[in-house]
């Protein structure tokens, strides 16, 4: 952590006036954000200053112009990749967070099988929900943190590629994400924006898919709200000239039916195999079939979606993502044989206390309790169990009767274990009829 308060003698700017100003509510200029970031970045602002800038944003909220800045700012902390070199359309995806959200492992490989390219730059597990990095580092030897060189290097012999923020590129995401973590700054619609907007844009892409989770799993609870952020980063990477859509899609309960690191890369095998839970199939189709069709490979997106469909069925998909485990230096092996990846020593089941049906989940209790058991972190410090997890046996609507399992809990530590299971166990409503209506998996489209 940084110790030295910020001084910025070149532009007079003092980071105690930004957070005071911000606090009292006031818009900040377009250089006093530009000052703030690239302060943050060269470690010349502490991170207890950039925390309670960041508290002050998510209270006192953003204006459309000190987003644009903020994006901008974060955007040019680092280098602004140059695909050029490639030939053909550079697609990517990226989800504003969920529990169980896996997509983005099966999505990579999918679509570059598919002939489009993908240069993907993904985040850690941020409060209750999961990570692709982490979930990637799961895999015995995969490294996120490659060099702007070897990234392109695995882009051209692979098509896709998996990395994180690093010090090249969107450095200040790279810090104040893993701040944000750890400080409950996340749930601010012009933060997520500005964090996921800066990366991707970061990338050199043509097109960007966002999926933006709605429910009591997501960090924007409301449709209202995710439909406003939506808008927001399509409007963002519209005015920095890519296409952008976002498909506002279901959180009210995780995704799948595995929640953990090692345990979603498991979930991921199965559907590249063609098999998989049926939520997260059908979800991941409709995505690839929406980057097939940005990327031009496909007309429609039924089309798309059929095209995703016959590579996996094809076996193309799983070939590519055992290829580009290898390029990123993991354990090719895993995906012929999943029990390469890492368990975890012990089970629990959690059970159902009454017979009937699952009405609804406390889904971000779900994730927190992954956390709990390691799979996230509770400070910035913290290293990731990569085994643990929960594997859910009743989803929303189905029928259980008393005493039958809800969900197995699989973890390392016994104190842990026994905290996850009470938020679990009250997590769970179970009532004597089915619930009205299942939420639709996708609710909307935005499109500019
Ligand atoms: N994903 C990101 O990359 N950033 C956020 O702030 C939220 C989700």
């Amino acid at each position: 952590m940084n110790t030295q308060p910020a001084s910025a003698p070149s532009t007079g700017f003092r980071a105690i006036d930004v957070i005071r100003k911000k606090r009292d509510g006031h818009e900040l200029s377009r250089s006093e954000i530009e000052f703030f970031i690239r302060g943050y970045t060269k470690s010349e602002i502490p991170d207890y200053q950039a925390s309670a800038w960041l508290m002050a944003a998510v209270l006192r909220g953003l204006t459309r112009a000190e987003t644009a800045a903020l994006t901008a700012a974060m955007l040019h902390s680092g280098e602004v990749l140059d695909l050029s070199e490639f030939p053909g359309k550079k697609v990517d995806k990226h989800s504003t967070g969920g529990v169980g959200d896996k997509t983005s492992l099966v999505l990579a490989p999918v679509v570059a099988a598919g002939g489009l390219l993908v240069p993907m730059i993904s985040g850690r597990g941020l409060g209750h929900t999961g990570g692709t990095l982490d979930k990637l580092e799961s895999i015995p030897g995969f490294r996120v943190n490659l060099t702007v060189s070897e990234f392109s290097d695995v882009l051209r012999q692979s098509g896709c590629a998996m990395i994180g923020q690093t010090a090249e590129i969107a450095p200040a995401d790279r810090k104040l994400y893993a701040l944000r973590d750890v400080t409950g700054t996340v749930e601010s619609p012009h933060l997520i924006c500005a964090s996921i907007m800066s990366k991707k844009l970061a990338e050199g892409i043509d097109s960007l898919l966002l999926d933006v989770k709605t429910g009591s799993g997501a960090f924007m609870k409301r449709e209202e709200d995710a439909r406003f952020l939506a808008e927001l980063m399509v409007e963002t990477g519209e005015q920095m000239g890519k296409k952008v859509v976002a498909l506002i899609t279901d959180m009210d309960q995780p995704l799948g039916s595995l929640v953990g690191n090692a345990l979603e890369v498991m979930e991921v095998l199965d559907v590249l195999r063609g098999k998989g839970p049926e939520d997260l199939r059908t979800l991941c189709l409709e995505l690839a079939g929406w980057m097939f069709h940005l990327g031009g490979v496909s007309v429609t997106v039924e089309q798309g979606r059929e095209l995703a469909a016959k590579i996996i069925a094809s076996g193309k998909a799983m070939k590519k993502f055992g290829e580009m485990i290898a390029l990123q230096g993991g354990d090719r092996g895993v995906v012929d044989d999943p029990k390469r990846l890492p368990h975890a020593k012990y089970k629990l089941e959690v059970t159902s206390a009454r017979g009937g049906y699952v009405t609804s989940v406390d889904c971000e209790a779900l994730g927190t309790a992954n956390v709990i058991l390691g799979g996230g972190r509770e400070k910035k410090e913290d290293s990731i169990d990569p085994a643990v997890g929960l594997a859910l046996h009743k989803k929303v609507g189905d029928q259980v009767g008393e005493g039958d399992p809800l969900c197995t809990i699989h973890y390392n530590d016994t104190t842990r274990a026994a905290r996850a299971r009470q938020l679990i166990g009250q997590s769970y409503r179970v009532a004597d009829s089915p619930p009205a209506k299942v939420r639709a998996l996708i609710r909307e489209i935005i499109k500019s």
